[in-house]
């Protein structure tokens, strides 16, 4: 266990004696590898990287970071890791170059060997040009390719990244999962990452583990959990919602039919040969049908199959909730 760059074992975290936010969290990262944790809101994501990070004690269960045990060393845990939170932790008032200098300083590293440091951050992070700006002028993207050099700048072995992507757009989002990239190239830096975009864990993630409600519902490869959903769907919805099951069952290729809120869902191994049968038999039967969609295999099936549950990870009100309870609680302190 203790070749490991994370391990953990029945992680329990219950706040306040009745929030049971984690129940059970059990995973392992290996050296270098880029591990993501999936889930929608409230999931748990936070709460299993605070308590690897030190900042959040757990109620039970036992994780190591570096070999090293959390909660019995934690100073020395916190030496070895760089954190990125999923909310913004730059001073706005100061520029990026001071930021750093700040982080740079708490870490203990002296003035010679940061100055250098930061200045091959801010190229490594395309900032150079608006590194002596106030933070509280650079866009969303900008500000989330600083926070990712505050956390590096100690160059640490391992790195955890609390939703680095929240609020940015498609392309900012990808713009990011290219630095990223390139600094897991260049170091070899072991990556836990968490996050509630589908493509992001796709696209980032070695490895992912799908949370929900506390526990790990799924977990191995972007592969091989797409591969565990056995092929496609074919999504079919009636007009005046009458029972289908029967009647889809009956078609040869169809391997199951489920329902959920009047939507049925035929599984097969290609979604394309069966839509023709599926609308001539339906229209033979005299059944009208509002929708028929083809669903290929992916992460957003995955969670469907393993919870039962459409994946409710990325709609905007999450986002514009999360932005107005932030604006709320800056009125609450009397700032605009
Ligand atoms: N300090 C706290 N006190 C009480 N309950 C908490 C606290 N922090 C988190 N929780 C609760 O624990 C559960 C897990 O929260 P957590 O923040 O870890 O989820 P998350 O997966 O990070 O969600 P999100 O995607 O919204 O960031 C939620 O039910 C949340 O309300
Ligand atoms: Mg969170």
């Amino acid at each position: 266990m203790s070749d490991l760059a994370i391990a953990t074992q029945d992680l329990v975290k219950v706040y306040g004696g009745t929030v049971r936010a984690l129940d059970g969290i059990s995973f392992h990262v290996q050296p270098g590898e880029a591990f993501g944790l999936l889930g929608p809101n409230g999931a748990g994501k936070t709460t299993t990287i605070s308590i690897l990070t030190t900042l959040v004690r757990v109620t039970s269960g036992r994780a190591l970071v570096d070999g090293l045990d959390v909660t019995q060393q934690p100073e020395e845990v916190r030496r070895r890791i760089g954190l990125a939170f999923q909310i913004s932790t730059a001073d706005g008032e100061l520029t990026g170059r001071e930021n750093l200098e700040v982080e740079a300083g708490l870490q203990g590293m002296s003035r010679s060997e940061s100055k250098s440091r930061i200045r091959e951050l801010l190229q490594q992070m395309d900032l150079a040009p608006y590194a002596d700006r106030a933070v509280k002028g650079y866009s969303g993207g900008m500000r989330r390719r600083l926070e990712l050099a505050v956390g590096i700048v100690h160059q640490p072995r391992i790195l955890f990244l609390d939703e680095p992507t929240l609020g940015l757009d498609p392309q900012g989002r990808a713009g990011f999962w290219k630095y990223l990239r390139d600094l897991r190239h260049d170091t070899g830096l072991t990556l836990l990452l968490s996050t509630h975009y589908l493509e992001e864990a796709d696209q980032l993630c070695d490895r992912i583990a799908i949370v929900d409600h506390g526990k790990i519902v799924g977990a191995g490869t972007p592969a091989e959990l797409k591969e565990k959903t056995g092929g496609d769907s074919v999504v079919v919805k009636p007009t005046k919602g009458e029972d289908l099951t029967v009647l889809l069952q009956a078609i040869p290729g169809v391997q199951g039919v489920t329902r959920k809120d009047g939507f049925f869902r035929v599984k097969c191994s290609r979604g394309e040969p069966l839509v023709p049968s599926i609308v001539t038999t339906c229209d033979r039967a005299g059944v009208e049908l509002a929708s028929v969609e083809i669903r290929k295999p992916s992460l957003d099936e995955v969670f469907l199959e393993l919870t039962g549950r459409a994946y409710r990870g990325e709609e905007e009100p999450d986002t514009a909730g999360f932005i107005s309870e932030r604006m709320n609680a800056m009125h609450r302190q009397g700032r605009p």
